[in-house]
């Protein structure tokens, strides 16, 4: 049974996407189909902050200490490339 998660990005005119569970976001998203920017998808450069609404694993420590610094005061906040896809999402790009 294919488990398919909607990705969607309300407040803008990008269409949801439908991917597998645990796909990377990185591997998926690109500035036709979605507002996220990735630079090096590997959870270091904070470019692909987002909001995140819906359930999703908590994030690793490395990921907590960017947030940290980042975006102290979000609590939703995530790195796109380091987003275990495993429900229906929302996202909302951040601006910093
Ligand atoms: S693309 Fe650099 S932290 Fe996600």
């Amino acid at each position: 049974m294919s488990n398919l998660c909607t990705v969607s990005f309300p407040g803008t005119d990008y269409p949801p996407i439908n991917l597998p569970a645990h796909k990377n976001l990185s591997e998926h998203l690109t500035i036709q189909n979605s507002p996220v920017l990735f630079g090096c998808r590997t959870g270091i450069c904070g470019t692909c902050l987002v909001e995140v609404i819906g359930e999703i694993p908590p994030p690793e420590l490395d990921e907590q200490e960017i947030l940290d610094t980042l975006v102290p005061n979000i609590s939703n906040a995530r790195l796109a490339c380091q987003l275990d896809l495993i429900t229906n999402i929302q996202i909302r790009k951040i601006e910093i």
